[in-house]
């Protein structure tokens, strides 16, 4: 790759702080065709994760970042994903 996209990419990099990430969390949402959970349930679980780690200062300089990943095809049913999300955001 050449140097300067990589010294574009490291900037961009720092600049949404990628160094001080220490969690990174996948949610399935939002998914474009569900199919192992339930769309709403999923967009509720977004809203609650985003208010969660903003009331507990780990979002951003934090260091807890989360992704909307579509859908993993690895989920039981979107009420086992909600338990694990509250388990992660209590630890
Ligand atoms: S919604 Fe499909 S794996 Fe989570």
């Amino acid at each position: 790759m050449p140097a300067e996209i990589t010294d574009k990419l490291q900037k961009i990099a720092e600049s949404v702080g990628v160094q001080k990430m220490r969690r990174h969390i996948f949610l399935c949402c939002d998914q474009t065709k569900p199919k192992c959970s339930d769309k709403e349930k999923s967009l509720e679980s977004w809203e609650y994760l985003k208010r969660r780690l903003k009331e507990l200062s780990l979002s951003g300089e934090g260091g807890v970042y989360r992704t909307k990943a579509n859908c993993l095809q690895i989920c039981e049913s979107g009420r086992l994903s909600r338990r694990n999300l509250v388990s992660l955001v209590h630890a």
